[in-house]
């Protein structure tokens, strides 16, 4: 997710699930081949696994960003079908690649011919009127077999005109059912579901029928659910790190290495802000990272003393 799940977030994700797959956000294919390519691709091998996300609809370009995205280390490179904001749009890619799905079946098949990893893509159900299962059905015939067996799908449509990509992720309503109904009609494709979800239940209910979910808002908004995906869904996985506090200590390691290699406070504080959602003291700890770690003068100790606002509580 744009500003959301940068490499900070992604660290902290990790610390509280070891299996779940973490996506890094969109990164544009022609920003990353203009220059500092590492200043998109820098990441932790600690927060493995972990996919790249690229935007972008010219085949050898898209590759090339594909090779070093693999280069860099990721596990996977994913293909953004579904971003609906205008700059994308008149880019001619993200949701707007969904009419034409021969143009998407050439990246996929370039992609994937360029790296030994797999390639995936991340969609919605249609756009606009085009939002009939058929026409879903119709879009993943002609990508399948192009190079990507794993379909993530965010089950909304999207309006190119008229809304706003905010209102793009919450007015089209959502059609879980059309994602059940394409891993019945693909049953060898990998169909993940996405939208809507933040519950272990509503998860459990649609891992019946899907190979699995993805989670968005969820993941940053209620982050400590992510503390508790590998007992509930991954076999053979204990993972005992159940206390927002551990969580909190293991990440200031982190912080503070990365504060003194020049990263700001600000940055590392952001992906803390939901830690303690729900606990008392919650929203004076978010006001505390808000205003303590954006200071010229913010240090780790910025970050520290926001401990004194939440309670030790069992989770
Ligand atoms: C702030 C924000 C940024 C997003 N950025 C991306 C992105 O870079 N790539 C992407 O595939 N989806 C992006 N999304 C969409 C989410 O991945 C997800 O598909 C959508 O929010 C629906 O899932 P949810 O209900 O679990 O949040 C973004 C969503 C939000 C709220």
């Amino acid at each position: 997710m744009m500003q959301y799940t940068d490499r900070h977030f992604r660290y902290l994700a990790r610390i509280m699930s070891q299996r779940a797959r973490l996506y890094t956000e969109m990164i544009v294919c022609e920003a990353l081949l203009r220059g500092r390519p590492e200043r998109f691709l820098a990441h932790s091998d600690f927060e493995q696994p972990v996919a790249l996300q690229l935007g972008g609809c010219d085949p050898k370009k898209l590759s090339t960003a594909a090779k070093l995205g693999e280069q860099a280390g990721f596990c996977e490179i994913n293909l953004n079908l579904g971003c609906p904001s205008s700059r994308v749009k008149s880019g001619r890619f993200g949701v707007a690649l969904m009419g034409e799905p021969q143009l998407v079946a050439d990246c996929l098949t370039e992609m994937s011919s360029a790296v030994n990893i797999p390639i995936t893509i991340k969609t919605r159900i249609g756009i606009a009127q085009n939002d009939s299962y058929e026409e879903l059905f119709k879009f993943v015939e002609a990508i399948d077999g192009s190079g990507t067996k794993a379909i993530i799908v965010h089950a909304r449509k999207a309006w190119l005109d008229g809304y706003s990509p905010r209102e793009n992720r919450e007015i089209p309503p959502l059609r879980h059912d059309l994602v059940h109904q394409l891993k019945h009609d693909f049953p060898h494709l990998t169909v993940v579901l996405n939208g809507g979800l933040s519950s272990k239940s509503e998860i459990n209910h649609h891992l019946q029928h899907v190979d699995g979910v993805m989670l968005g808002r969820a993941a940053y908004k209620t982050p400590f659910l992510l503390a508790t995906v590998d007992n509930a869904f991954f076999e053979s996985v204990t993972n005992n790190l159940v206390d927002r506090f551990d969580i909190f200590h293991q990440y200031i390691e982190y912080a503070r290495v990365q504060i003194n290699a020049g990263t700001y406070p600000r940055h590392i504080a952001k992906p803390l802000h939901y830690l303690f959602r729900g606990q008392p003291g919650a929203r004076q700890w978010r006001r505390h990272l808000s205003e303590y770690c954006t200071r010229s003068n913010a240090g780790i100790d910025s970050l520290q003393s926001a401990l004194k606002w939440v309670e030790r509580t069992t989770p």
